[in-house]
């Protein structure tokens, strides 16, 4: 047992390493995985060679001690995996990823399978193993780790989605990967014949089971959360205990992975938690995690890589030569899901394509990293496998995970230089240089802001601005000879800018807390596909994302499902409320960027683009603001209290930059300060959105409508247990012509159409309809549409019989009415065929 004061020396050094090596890397422009794997390995080679050399004394037992490290595989897998998989998933977006959850899911399983399998046949016949021990190791390598070529997909611009199914391909092919690696294993540890049919069982029992174990796990923190009074020490804490506790109750309670048990988990938290953790502590728990992560990270890899000249002692020719066929069988799998999988998914519409280059780069920086490392050294400890396992996964694995790095990291910069990804195109180059021109003239006008503000010469402040005016001026000439670039292609550039300053203006609003949490999500959704919109087809692509924010999204529509057909009104009236308070600030986001218009766009791109722009803008503000209006018809009481609610947030806001200025002046101590923030945290969390309500009490509703009002309150009380609230949609087809009748519906709120042959008759509130087919027991004659949000009351067929049997006033007014709407379309009918 080594001395503890020794090995906290070997880990603090350790971290010295790994703090010094993240500058350097930058310098060297090389993923750090790849500098901090080269350090690994030249510290394990030299202290093997230290300790085999004639030093004596201290340096013997550090290099010992580095040989001896008591780090083993179940170190690296219990103590770093969970929380570099937690880290992963409560940093995800889970939102986004649901969006693109097909082909990440198909991507991540399928390329896991896909690897999996060709690189355990392609070594089979070659390296005297069985095939499951082939497939062992094609498991072990199945993991990639995404982020070198995501830091260099940022860095040269690629676009946003691109990188985000990579991002979530990385995340869910890791769990694959290892929920596979573990159902190999045990397969070969157990010595039973292996089957195709159980390993496709376990492995689905193992990732289906994780998942939802994590799912609860998650749920179990989030309810936890409140207890804790909103102490950000607390509940980080939690959050680190969850991604252990997930883990070991995945492993050894359950028998189900683990790690996809703790991905699970730090997803839901991750995408409930934001609405029960207040923002200021969200942040914090986003700070912790990544510090946790980065020591994580870096410790496996040195610790890993360290180990790696032991293993790669004994290699030989043969292994050289199932080395490189390894390499080519994982980099062929890898095309072969890039080119041959994809391109249905994008026919399909279920991805945007991906550009020839990007699948290169993607293929290409497939690289191999901590996770692999850890795997192959769990299999080369494991007693119950043979000293010939040991070595071929060990070996293999290691050396395939050096190659990536050490050739494909260190390459895949010139990689992308050499594809063109790189290079700006003229539309890109000029986007640039207009986004340069907008940051200069804001500098300009700052300047003088100081300048006048301290009674600073103007020839001070000509030199000063002279060099950035001289830049725009010379961009803006620049780009019109020099791009040739048409009107359109400018205009598209504005709108993209426009776009980009919206995402600005809602995270804006985000640090200032001004909109909720899940408002501030679905803002950012839309100005990023206005973002991809206008970059992918300009101003058409602008405009549909434009639209697409005022449609009903998939979450609406669920809620609304569930609402329709199991009457949960809950979850609608959440989404209702979201939408309100999206539109609200939707058109308070436009109103700005009306003026953005005028004082940016204008002087670059002249008047008739910030005209055009204008025009634009103005047009998605009618459609806001119909939309908006449309909601505020029906619920004026909601809208006055989100208003309210917004004035108080603001109120908060402030409450909270006056405690800050106290802070930082000194005049408060940070205890004070973290209690301040923490009381309006919490003031604001409980008044964080107004609930919505659907309003479908039906004994209000009923006092709306007309044809009721001579019942006496008898009658009326039987009416209204026979009567069923229901609530529409805009464009929602309530009735088809044709269709069976089961009931007759009463306008309380809203207008509905009836389209019936070539006419189209409004219905208001208070009017009633579908009574037409019930009195002649017909199919009905009409369609009836929703215009806007109603609320109905429905009264089925063998109640609106009692209900005429009992209430004869009302009786004879709804024969009359049915009989005057039979009387119009029979004359409408007679006019279309005379005309
Ligand atoms: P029903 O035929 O059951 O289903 C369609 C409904 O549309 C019909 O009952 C009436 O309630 C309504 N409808 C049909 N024609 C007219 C009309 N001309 N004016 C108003 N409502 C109508």
């Amino acid at each position: 047992m080594p001395d503890a004061a020794l090995v906290l020396l070997v880990v603090a050094l350790l971290l010295v390493v790994v703090g010094g090596i993240q500058p350097l890397a930058a310098r060297l422009k090389l993923p750090s995985t790849v500098v901090l794997a080269a350090f690994g390995v030249a510290i394990g080679a030299a202290s093997g060679a230290a300790s085999h050399s004639a030093f004596a004394g201290h340096f013997d037992s550090a290099a010992a001690l580095f040989q001896e490290l008591p780090v083993t595989s179940q170190t690296i897998i219990y103590v770093f995996l969970p929380l570099l998989v937690f880290e992963a998933g409560i940093t995800s977006d889970v939102r986004r990823i649901l969006e693109d959850i097909a082909p990440i899911l198909l991507l991540a399983i399928v390329a896991t399978l896909v690897t999996t399998a060709a690189t355990g046949f392609a070594l089979w016949p070659l390296a005297g193993m069985p095939l499951v021990v082939c497939l062992l190791l094609g498991s072990v390598v199945a993991t990639t780790d995404p982020a070198a070529v995501i830091a260099i997909f940022r860095d040269v611009g690629a676009p946003a989605r691109l990188t985000r199914l990579v991002e979530g391909e990385a995340l869910l092919n890791d769990a694959a990967a290892i929920a596979l690696f573990v159902v190999l294993l045990a397969m070969i540890v157990s010595g039973r014949e292996p089957s195709v049919l159980d390993g496709a069982r376990e492995f689905t029992i193992a990732f289906l089971g994780g998942a939802a174990l994590g799912g609860v796990a998650g749920r179990l923190l989030l309810f936890a959360i409140p207890w804790l009074g909103g102490d950000r020490l607390a509940e980080a804490s939690l959050t680190v205990a969850l991604a252990y506790l997930a883990f070991i109750a995945g492993e050894r309670l359950f028998h189900v992975s683990g790690v996809v048990t703790v991905l699970v988990a730090g997803l839901t938290v991750s995408a409930l938690g934001r609405a029960r953790i207040s923002p200021y502590n969200w942040a914090f728990l986003g700070d912790l995690w990544e510090q946790i992560a980065f020591w994580a990270r870096s410790l496996v890899f040195v610790l890993a890589s360290i180990l790696v000249p032991r293993l790669l002692v004994n290699m030989d020719g043969h292994d050289l030569l199932l080395m490189g066929v390894l390499i080519a069988a994982a980099l062929v799998a890898r095309l072969f899901v890039l080119f041959l999988l994809l391109p249905p998914l994008s026919r399909f519409n279920l991805m945007q394509p991906i550009g020839r280059s990007y699948k290169l780069a993607i293929a290409w920086g497939g690289l191999r990293g901590a996770l692999t490392l850890a795997l192959a050294l769990a299999v080369s400890e494991n007693r119950a496998l043979d000293a010939d396992i040991h070595h071929f996964v060990a070996v293999l694995a290691t050396g395939m995970v050096l190659f990536t790095l050490l050739i494909s990291g260190t390459t895949l910069r010139p990689v992308i230089r050499l594809l063109g990804l790189d290079r700006l195109s003229p539309r890109d180059r000029m986007l640039r240089d207009q986004v340069l021109a907008l940051a200069y003239e804001e500098v300009c006008e700052a300047v003088r802001e100081t300048a006048k503000e301290y009674s600073l010469s103007d020839n001070a402040v000509r030199a000063t601005i002279g060099p950035y005016q001289e830049w725009i001026r010379a961009a803006g000439s620049r780009d019109d000879a020099e791009a040739g670039l048409t009107g359109r292609a400018r205009l598209s550039i504005a709108l993209l800018a426009l776009a980009n300053q919206e995402r600005a203006l809602v995270l804006e609003a985000w640090s200032q807390r001004t909109a909720s949490a899940a408002t501030v999500q679905l803002l950012l959704h839309n100005a990023d596909a206005l973002i991809e919109g206008a970059r992918a087809s300009g101003r058409l692509g602008y405009w549909r994302g434009a639209q697409s924010a005022l449609t009903f999204r998939f979450g609406f529509q669920a809620a609304y499902f569930l609402y329709k057909h199991f009457g949960l009104a809950r979850l609608l009236a959440d989404k209702l409320g979201e939408r309100f308070e999206a539109l609200l600030f939707t058109r308070l986001l436009i109103t700005e960027l009306m003026g953005f218009t005028g004082r940016r766009l204008h002087p670059i791109f002249g008047p008739r683009i910030a005209r055009l722009a204008r025009k634009i803008l103005a047009a998605r503000l009618d459609a806001t603001t119909a939309a908006l209006e449309a909601l505020r018809n029906h619920y004026p009481d909601h809208a006055a209290a989100l208003e309210t609610a917004f004035l108080r947030q603001s109120a908060s806001r402030r409450e909270i930059g006056r405690y800050q200025a106290l802070f930082e002046e000194g005049l408060i101590p940070r205890e004070i300060y973290d209690d301040l923030r923490r009381s309006v945290d919490d003031a604001h969390r409980v008044k964080e959105r107004p609930r919505f309500d659907l309003g479908l009490d039906t004994s209000q509703l009923i006092g709306r409508l007309d044809l009721l009002s001579g019942l006496d309150e008898r009658q009326l009380a039987r009416v209204l247990r026979l009567l069923r609230p229901r609530f529409t949609v805009p464009d929602e087809r309530i009735m088809r012509q044709g269709e069976r009748a089961d009931a007759v519906y009463f306008i309380a709120s809203g207008a509905v159409e009836v389209r019936v042959d070539n006419q189209r008759i409004q219905l208001a509130s208070g009017s009633f309809f579908g009574e037409m087919a019930l009195l002649t027991q017909q199919p009905r004659r009409a369609d009836v549409v929703a215009l806007t949000f109603c609320r109905l009351l429905v009264l089925r067929k063998a109640d609106f019989e009692q209900f005429m049997a009992e209430n004869p006033d009302a009786r004879a007014e709804i024969n009359r009415v049915a009989q005057a709407r039979l009387e119009m379309n029979r004359r409408g009918l007679a006019n279309a065929a005379g005309g």
